[in-house]
């Protein structure tokens, strides 16, 4: 256990399905006991459920649970956050660290409601939930201190990424958070044309799973090799697979690709002007 985390007391504000993941995560990898984590939520059936899966303490309401804990991390949807907090803004302390997993609330408005704390943007993945995400952070002031304990509370969830600048921050979330989603598209299409050759839809997904997740372990295992390289091994002169590439890149399939992360980082950027 982590000596710095040790004594924290940690507190989600919102007990949905990243709450869940970062919980089970924690106490998996004993970074940290239930009896140091602390939730809240807007209707109890959740609670409930958190309290009898993972044994942590349940706070009737997000004041309780802000008196109670060390570390906030505020685990509601967007559209929720300014509402969850601004009532209960005055009673966070100065030494209270402050995590906010929400996309379009910029850290501008977040030091707006919560000038007193220490605050964090954080970005999980959906693949955090089985301890392969990638977590990418943002904090204004450089602090080596809060720095260490963020990467080491996150990582029993995947890879941990310290970002410089709130651009990179937002191109983090478009690349590997929505990116998890975009992948997901890719594979359906995958799966979409295997089965239309005849095999069925389980062995369909198998077979694009396993293509995927070899081709990315290849490439992981590879550290000294680019993505260009290994594709060229792939793909000899004038065969099958370089006359499929040809095609793809005929297609434009790079254009439709930056085309719809351009679209998901405006859409981020209009939330954020909403959200305020
Ligand atoms: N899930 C992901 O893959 C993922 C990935 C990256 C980032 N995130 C971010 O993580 C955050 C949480 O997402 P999620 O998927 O866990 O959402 P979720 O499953 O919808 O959970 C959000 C929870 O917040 C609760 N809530 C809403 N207003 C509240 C308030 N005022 N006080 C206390 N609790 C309140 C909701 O309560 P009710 O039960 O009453 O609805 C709900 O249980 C979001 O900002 C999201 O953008 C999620």
């Amino acid at each position: 256990m982590n000596p710095l985390l040790k004594s924290k007391r940690i507190g989600f504000i919102g007990s949905g399905n990243m709450a869940q993941a970062m919980i089970k995560g924690m106490l998996e990898s004993q970074l940290t006991v239930a009896d140091h984590l602390f939730v809240s939520n807007r209707t109890p059936g959740k609670l409930m459920k958190m309290s009898e899966n993972y044994k942590v303490n349940v706070c009737q309401t997000n004041e309780e649970l802000v008196e109670k804990c060390d570390i906030i991390i505020l685990a509601v949807k967007p559209q929720d956050l300014i509402a969850a907090i601004e009532p209960i803004a005055q009673i966070f302390l100065d030494k209270q660290v402050v995590i906010s997993l929400a996309a379009g609330i910029t850290m501008q408005t977040l030091e707006k409601h919560l000038p007193q704390c220490r605050v964090v943007r954080l970005m999980p993945n959906t693949p955090a939930i089985i301890g392969r995400g990638t977590l990418g952070f943002f904090m204004n002031e450089p602090d080596e201190g809060l720095e260490t304990l963020i990467e080491d509370l996150f990582s029993p969830l995947g890879s941990v990424m310290k970002l410089q600048d709130e651009d990179q921050f937002e191109a983090f979330m478009i690349a590997c958070s929505s990116g998890t989603g975009f992948v997901f598209e890719l594979m359906t299409y995958w799966q979409e044309w295997i089965e239309e050759h005849g095999f069925d839809p389980e062995v369909a997904k198998a077979m694009t799973v396993e293509t995927f997740l070899g081709a990315a372990e290849l490439a992981y295992k590879s550290p000294d090799v680019g993505l260009e390289e290994l594709q060229a091994r792939v793909a000899s002169k004038k065969g099958v697979t370089a006359s499929g590439l040809e095609s793809m890149r005929e297609l434009e399939i790079e254009r439709a690709l930056r085309v719809s992360f351009e679209k998901a980082a405006l859409r981020n950027k209009e939330m954020a002007r909403l959200l305020k």
